[in-house]
């Protein structure tokens, strides 16, 4: 039976409404180098980490759930001349043994679900970095709080606004010192590439006993997209520095 997310994120290197360049300033901002060793938590098909890895030499520990995402990321790994650098753990993110003040930098895109929501992330996250290291979540905020009272938020949605998804680290113990924010390009191209991988997807496989299913999926979230979240939603890499 295919996987949705393995059909319908098929042609992303990056899981995220974000971008190389946005990446790259993570890094950056991250202060990463030949040094450093990163832990990327739910590291997907391996864009962030073989990015980060390319431009700034550093050590990158992935920890991702699907192993068709994790096959993915270390055959891009391996045609990038990485695998020296990026270590690939499958496994679940919340079994995975975090070595307290391991690490320069924790990331989490994307992911937060794992433990139930930013403040259980940031707490699992923070005492894995060093002092003075860094936890990277990229994670989606209300652009206008509180909701208008027409919207109605489905499951998975209970994010907060922006002021309040920093207190979340403030509260973590973290110190917030970078926010990188998704433009509307970076939605438009994170959405839309899920509606050209899915389209092509049932044009190849029409008869699948999935399709119908699939095809409603894909309707439905480009219709909320469209009409709310577009608006709506925001997602950004928030930065916090442990104290
Ligand atoms: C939105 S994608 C982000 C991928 C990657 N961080 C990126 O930015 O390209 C979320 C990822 O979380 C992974 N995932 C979901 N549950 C997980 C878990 N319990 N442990 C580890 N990874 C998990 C999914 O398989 C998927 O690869």
């Amino acid at each position: 039976m295919p996987w949705w997310y393995a059909v319908s994120e098929d042609k992303h290197e990056i899981q995220n409404p974000t971008s190389v360049e946005k990446i790259r300033l993570l890094g950056e901002r991250l202060a990463l180098g030949p040094d450093s060793h990163v832990l990327d938590m739910a590291s997907g098909r391996g864009g962030p980490a073989i990015l980060l890895a390319g431009d700034f030499g550093c050590r990158i520990t992935c920890v991702e759930q699907a192993e068709e995402f994790l096959t993915v990321a270390e055959q891009h790994a391996r045609s990038a001349g990485l695998s020296q650098l990026i270590e690939f753990v499958h496994s679940d993110g919340h079994r995975f043994a975090l070595t307290p003040n391991g690490y320069d930098a924790a990331l989490c895109l994307g992911a937060s679900f794992i433990w139930g929501g930013l403040s259980g992330t940031l707490a699992a996250l923070r005492p894995a970095v060093r002092p003075g290291g860094f936890v990277a979540v990229g994670e989606p905020y209300w652009r206008k709080w509180p909701l208008p009272g027409n919207f109605q938020q489905e499951e998975g949605e209970d994010f907060v606004g922006l002021a309040e998804t920093v207190e979340c680290f403030e509260d973590a113990g973290l110190e917030v010192v970078t926010l990188i924010a998704s433009s509307e390009d970076d939605w438009d191209r994170y959405e839309s590439l899920h509606w050209l991988a899915v389209e092509e997807w049932l044009q190849d496989h029409p008869h699948d006993p999935d399709a119908v299913t699939f095809r409603e999926r894909s309707d439905h979230f480009r219709r909320r997209y469209l009409r709310w979240q577009r608006d709506l939603l925001g997602w950004g890499i928030f930065v916090g520095r442990k104290r």
